[in-house]
Parts: structure tokens; sequence; C-alpha cells
């Protein structure tokens, strides 16, 4: 049962303010749950968000569930400082979660944890299908994935149910990944990146935050779930369909050694491939509003 205070469901999101908790906020408001947003500035303006903590002094004390979706943006160069943001941001303030989760009397810890993580987790896996069985892969984003997923896994010996969501490349507007693209796209300077046969596992954000309070409210779901939609497409199907809805070609890619050359550690996670499944979603009955591209296309260019 959740701790449901005056028989409201609180829920603390971290990283509310952050381009997923935003629209999460507003899904989570209009479902009658209250919203404590947590910041590192314990403030902020978003629509549904009832009060305010800040990430210094987390109390989740009349909190029944906990999300977390912090984390320092890695669509850049990596460089060793930048790696320090990545890596505090995400597993630093996740044990820091958990810590105060530990300092709480064990009754009135919330029930549940929604961590965020990523696909990442999985590496370069060329054709292999990818589901929450899978082995994770290696390498700097696959490392720092799993470190992260392993903090928030910590709260599941407190008496939490923990779900680590790794989520695929988000796409909605006001989206970084969505907002990149178009600019690039529009330009009709934009193509496939280095052979564009890697997989890539995408998913509406509308679907993403569908999953997430599903996460929430579900006791069946527990452990790692992809949040993809079930049709990944390939990185040169995923530029050309784009680019036909913007009324462009894209017809210049963009090769492998330019992407290194120029985003260093981040150009790798784009030329990575990773066909992922969302098996424990599908599990569940979970029924995406956009299951395929051409679907979420529909509602992204309008
Ligand atoms: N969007 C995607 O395509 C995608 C894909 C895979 C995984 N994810 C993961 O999903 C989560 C949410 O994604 P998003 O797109 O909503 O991210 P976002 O718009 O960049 O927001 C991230 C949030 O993280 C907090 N944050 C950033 N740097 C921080 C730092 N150094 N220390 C503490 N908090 C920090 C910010 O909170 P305040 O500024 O309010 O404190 C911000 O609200 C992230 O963890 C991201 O890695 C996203």
């Amino acid at each position: 049962m959740f701790l449901c205070v005056g028989n409201t469901l609180k829920v603390a999101v971290i990283g509310v303010r952050g381009f997923i908790g935003q629209g999460l906020a507003m899904d989570l408001c209009s479902k009658g749950l209250e919203v404590v947003g947590v910041s590192r500035a314990g403030r902020g303006e978003v629509a549904g968000v009832k009060r305010w903590q800040a990430v210094d002094s987390m109390d989740f004390s009349d909190c029944g569930a906990l999300v977390n979706l912090a984390g320092e943006s890695i669509d850049r160069r990596w460089t060793k400082a930048t790696r320090r943001k990545f890596h505090e941001s995400r597993i630093g303030l996740t044990r820091r979660v958990v810590a105060s989760l530990r300092a709480m009397p064990a009754s009135e810890r919330p029930r549940v944890l929604v961590n965020a993580s990523a696909v990442g987790i999985y590496g370069d896996r060329g054709e292999e299908v990818l589901d929450e069985h899978s082995l994770v892969g290696g390498g700097y984003l696959a490392d720092l994935c799993r470190e992260w997923e392993e903090a928030a896994f910590e709260a599941e010996a407190l008496g939490l149910r923990v779900v680590c969501l790794r989520i695929g490349v988000v796409m909605g507007r006001g989206g970084s990944a969505y907002e990149k693209l178009v600019r690039v796209l529009k330009t009709g300077l934009g193509g496939k990146l280095g052979n564009g046969r890697q997989w890539m596992p995408w998913i509406h954000v509308d679907d993403l935050r569908r999953a997430i309070v599903e996460a929430i409210l579900n006791e069946q779901i527990s452990g790692v779930v992809n949040g993809v939609a079930p049709k990944p497409e390939r990185n040169a199907d995923f530029t050309s369909k784009f680019a036909k809805r913007l009324g462009r070609w894209a017809i210049l890619p963009v090769p492998s050694f330019v992407l290194k050359l120029v985003l260093g550690g981040f150009g790798g996670v784009l030329l990575a491939s990773q066909r992922v499944r969302p098996s424990v979603l599908e599990s569940v009955g979970f029924e995406f509003r956009y299951p395929d591209f051409d679907k979420a296309l529909d509602e992204l260019v309008r």
C-alpha cells in the first residue's frame, strides 16, 4: 500500500525542472497526485509542483513515491571536468538520495523509487536484440549507467520497490534531441551518422512519462525496465524519415571519424547500435501511443 497523506499520494520528483520532469509533473497532477519538486536551487517554476525542496536538504518523510531524473546532460564533449559532473549528478546524487532514505524510520520511507538510467548501459551491440535480461555492455557510458543503477538498487535493502528505467533517445518538442535534429535537418545539411545501420532506441516523451507513472503505480513492476518504443529505427531510416517530414533531404552523411573528432566520447554514443525491446512494459500490458516512428512523427512534426 502507498503512503497517502490526506488520501493524496505525494511524489517527490528530483530533476523536475528538466525536459521529462516538467511534463511528468503535469501528468502526475492531472492524476490527482501531489508533486514535490526537488531541484538544486530548492525552487523553480513548474506547473503542477505544489512545493519545493533543495537537493541538499532532501526530506521524503511524507512522500509515497520518489522519481529521480537528475543528471547533467551528456550531449557535449566529454572532458575530465564534464565526466566528473556526469558522475556526481547521477551516482553521487543517487547515493545521497539513498542515504537520506536510510536515515528515515522504515515506516515513513516512500514505497517506490523510479530512477532514470539509459540504454547506453548496453554499449554497442550491433544486430543483437536486447531486453532487460541482456548482459550490460562495456565502455564509459555503460559503466556510468551500471554504477548509477547499482546506487539506486541499494534502496531495495531499505524496503523500497526500485525501478531503473533504461531510457532511449527521448523525442518531444522542446527536448534537446528533437530540437537539435530539427535545426540540423532544416539546413539540409543533415544525414545519417556513420554508416547509418546502427539501431537507435527512441521513445516519444508522452509514452515515457506514462511509463514512469505506470512504474510508480503498478506494483508488479520492479527492477530494470527498458524505456523505449517497441520499434527502434536504424539511424539512416530515422534521419531520412524525419527529414522528409520537414520537407528536406538527409543526404549528407556524417562520417564516423568526423563525429568522433568533433564530439569525442559522445560521438561514439551516436554511432553505437542498440536494438532494445521494452519487454517488461509489454509484459504488463503497457500500451504505447507511439509504437513506431511514423506515428510519433505525426505528432512531432505538425
Ligand atoms: N532526454 C533523453 O533523451 C534521455 C535519454 C536517456 C536518459 N535520460 C536521463 O533522464 C534524466 C532526465 O532527462 P531530461 O532530458 O529531462 O534531462 P534535463 O532536461 O537535462 O534535466 C535534468 C535535470 O537534472 C538536474 N541536473 C543537471 N545537472 C545536475 C547536476 N550537476 N547536479 C544535480 N542535478 C543536476 C537538473 O535539475 P536542477 O537544475 O533543477 O537542479 C535538471 O532538472 C537524466 O538523468 C538523463 O540522463 C534522458
